[in-house]
């Protein structure tokens, strides 16, 4: 079959790799429909990990089933369903707890946990940038999708991943009726957060982001732009909360934060969070950070540490919530909201390509540039 590998640093083509099978009688086997490049992959793509060369990326996947295992008895062939990035078994200690994104027996390194598909550090699982995934424990990782799964594809491709996460951020920032609410980063997961504050019932969203195309995005679903080249967002939060700070944050950028000269610094939107929260605020934290980052700009950021701004975060009684998002808890809610036409994440793709467009598109998404906010690709035709 065809998926899209990685070669290295900024180095990736589509080749001809194994075929996805049934390798234990709980996997399905799915024909992917659709699949998103995720900023995730950017951290991946640019080298900023160890994800290994000759992997295939692709964690946002959507498909039809081809194939089930003797030990699958929900999922059919023939199901279009959505797969939540996370892998997980069900029946874990942190899986009993739903908590679904470290998932133990999942996770191959003693002691560690969490799995995802096409990604570093989270087990060995192949993306789905191609045109078959395997899925393991099918029953429990996948999620059926209703009778308008190809007609509103475009939405439902965000229920394995950017949708959740958004919303977990602004679950963790307890995003409640009224609350103000800063968002930091307009890439597709901050999006994602503000819509999921609006749908929450947020008073007010502010979104920090420097990108003219993405702002705009934000303010489609109503929330107040910030542009960060153009002054202090910490500054211009406060103006907008009468001098308080907003009621809850969102951070959606993660350790690849940079100033809008490109400048990096992982602690910076942490930082400007605890700056513009009021006190007693609380923060939800989906922007990757890593323990190690050899590429970081300095000593510290190379050892994954982040000169984070504890004494005032302290000071101010906030709260922090971070980690990988729970997809599982979110998604059948949200699909609930796309089927019956209460929420429509689809209005940040910009491009709908081929698997073979992929190289190209990630060379564009990753400069950022202008007018490429969300990509999906699609391995077997439309
Ligand atoms: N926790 C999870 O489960 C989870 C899931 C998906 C993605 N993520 C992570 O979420 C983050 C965002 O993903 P994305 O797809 O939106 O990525 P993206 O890279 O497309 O978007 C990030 C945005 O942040 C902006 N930015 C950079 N520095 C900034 C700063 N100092 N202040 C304000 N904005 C700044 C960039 O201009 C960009 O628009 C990534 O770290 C990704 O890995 C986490
Ligand atoms: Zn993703
Ligand atoms: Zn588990």
């Amino acid at each position: 079959m065809k998926a899209l590998v990685y070669h290295g640093p900024r180095k990736v083509s589509v080749d001809n790799v194994d075929d996805a099978k049934i390798e234990h009688p709980n996997d399905a086997v799915v024909r992917i429909t659709a699949t998103n490049i995720c900023g995730s992959d950017l951290h991946m793509y640019e080298g900023r990990t160890d994800f290994e060369e000759g992997r295939t990326f692709g964690h946002e996947n959507v498909g039809e089933v081809v194939e089930v295992g003797d030990g699958v008895d929900k999922i059919q062939v023939g199901d279009m369903v959505s797969a939540p990035f996370n892998i997980s078994c069900g029946h874990c200690r942190n899986c009993e707890h739903g908590l679904t994104n470290y998932c133990i027996r999942m996770q191959p390194l003693e002691g560690w946990a969490g799995a995802a598909y096409g990604f570093a550090d989270m087990g060995p699982y192949q993306g789905g940038q191609a045109e078959y995934l395997r899925v393991p424990y099918a029953d429990f990782n996948l999620l059926r999708l209703p009778e308008d799964a190809r007609e509103k594809q475009d939405d439902y491709v965000m229920l394995s991943d950017i949708f959740p996460t958004g919303y977990h951020a602004t679950e963790m920032a307890d995003v409640s009726p009224g609350d103000s609410v800063v968002v930091y980063g307009s890439g597709p997961v901050g999006l994602m957060a503000a819509y999921s504050a609006t749908i929450r019932g947020a008073g007010k969203v502010m979104v920090v982001d420097r990108h003219p195309d993405r702002l705009r995005l934000a303010e489609e679903i109503g929330a107040i732009p910030i542009d960060d080249s153009k002054g202090s967002p910490v500054d211009a939060v406060l103006n907008e909360t009468d001098g308080v700070g907003a009621d809850k944050g969102c951070e959606c950028v993660g350790y690849q934060a940079h100033d809008p000269d490109g400048n990096e610094d992982p602690a910076m939107t942490m930082n400007n969070l605890v700056n513009s929260v009021k006190f007693t605020g609380r923060i939800g934290c989906v922007g990757v950070f890593v323990p190690q980052d050899p590429g970081g700009p300095d000593q510290m950021a190379q050892q994954g540490k982040a000169a984070f701004d504890f004494g005032m975060f302290w000071f101010k009684g906030q709260q922090l919530g971070v980690g990988q998002a729970p997809v599982k808890r979110y998604n059948r809610q949200l699909r609930e909201l796309i089927h019956l036409g209460k929420a429509k994440p689809s209005w940040i793709v910009s491009h709908n390509l081929t698997l073979d467009q992929g190289p190209n598109a990630y060379e564009h998404f990753d400069k950022r540039e202008d007018g490429w906010t969300k990509v999906v690709l699609h391995p077997n035709g439309s």
